[in-house]
């Protein structure tokens, strides 16, 4: 990729129609967020080079904490240098209120491997199956659950009701999402599962809900926009989080230019929700317009869709069918969810317009029914 990421790169020197990765508000090229870098590079330096222990608490790094919490309407935040941390440093604070952990059989790897820091022993669930979940439930035994909030791979929402409707019976249990994908797109704020679920206020300190404790990370690397790890909640829970890794007094804190971006980029979310109701009119049209041309496309809120168009094969010629037409769908062979024979993730962004979206469709309707 020879440019910044947006609904047209350029890749070794052509420029594509675009649908891949994960800026899904369209915020990591917004002029204001690069200005927002350079003068907090400028005024910085790359990092203070220190932990946030010390002297290395910038007030750069506190605004960032202090705008996720105003987007996420909690008390605080914890930011950090990396969202694919952020499940480790979360199932460190949540382990001890765990006897058991399981896992989502297809959840991301940072999830998977977030288990093993439990320090407990770690069960494997079918994905998405509440059923096979209940199954494997001792009464008596705290479950710790973890799950993608929404797949990386494919879109697919984590059934957070169904999970809750089991976990009840074995309380106090706690469910954990990685909200990596789900946060800045879903919600009426934006702050991701949990909220258009309607069960925001139990998140990450709030009372449990029907006794089952509710638990979110995220990334500011995606949707929001700007870069690195984030755990907001109630001010107790998020000092909590903070003292059970060492990413506050062991490691270098979110790049100064990464941070200026990412406050910006917060901001500029907060005050423009209509990016996010562009995305949705976006993910609607993409969806239904897959569907018409029968491929699996299921009607989730989510800007990511996951469509498995025959063998690896047959998918890898459509991907350069589009590529040799001008649009990038990437052909995505293996990753967490993806399948035996991988699949076509399709990404759409707010600042696609339908235009964009059609020739995108017309294309694929050029290759799947000749
Ligand atoms: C579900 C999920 N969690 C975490 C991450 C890692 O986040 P970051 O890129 O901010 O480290 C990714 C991918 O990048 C992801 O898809």
């Amino acid at each position: 990729m020879e440019s910044a990421p947006g609904p047209e790169i350029v890749v070794d020197g052509v420029r594509y129609l675009y649908f891949g990765g994960t800026s899904y508000l369209g915020l990591h090229a917004h002029p204001g967020v690069i200005e927002a870098g350079c003068d907090a590079l400028r005024r910085f330096g790359v990092h203070s080079a220190t932990s946030r222990q010390g002297f290395g608490n910038t007030p750069l790094l506190m605004d960032v904490e202090r705008s996720a919490a105003a987007f996420f309407g909690m008390e605080s935040a914890f930011y950090f240098s990396s969202g694919y941390a952020a499940n480790h440093i979360a199932v460190q604070a949540l382990a001890s209120g765990a006897d058991k952990v399981f896992v989502d059989a297809e959840a991301h790897y940072c999830v998977q491997e977030a288990a093993c820091l439990a320090r407990k022993p770690v069960l494997t669930f079918k994905h998405r199956d509440a059923a096979d979940l209940r199954a494997m439930l001792t009464k008596g035994e705290r479950a710790l659950v973890l799950s993608d909030g929404v797949t990386p791979a494919n879109g697919h929402i984590a059934p957070v009701r169904d999970y809750i409707d089991v976990l009840r019976d074995f309380s106090p249990s706690t469910l954990h999402l990685d909200d990596a994908h789900g946060v800045g797109v879903l919600g009426p704020y934006g702050r991701g599962v949990f909220e258009e679920c309607g069960l925001w206020e139990h998140v990450n300190g709030g009372p449990p809900f029907q006794n089952v404790a509710l638990s979110v990370c995220a990334t500011l690397a995606k949707a929001l926009g700007g870069f690195g790890g984030i755990i907001p909640g109630a001010a107790e829970f998020v000092e909590r989080t903070r003292r059970h890794s060492h990413y506050f007094d062991g490691a270098s804190a979110p790049a100064s230019p990464v941070a200026g971006c990412s406050l910006e980029a917060l901001a500029i979310c907060r005050r423009e929700p209509e990016r996010r109701d562009r995305l949705r009119r976006n993910v609607q049209r993409l969806r239904a317009g897959l569907r018409a041309l029968g491929a699996p496309a299921t009607d989730e809120p989510t800007p990511n869709v996951g469509v498995v168009l025959g063998d690896a094969g047959s998918m890898r010629r459509a991907h350069e069918e589009l590529r040799a037409r001008g649009i990038l769908a990437p052909y995505v062979p293996s990753y967490s969810g993806t399948g035996p024979e991988g699949l076509i993730r399709i990404a759409v962004c707010s600042e696609h317009s339908f235009e964009m979206i059609d020739r995108l469709l017309a294309a694929l309707r050029e290759i799947l029914h000749p």
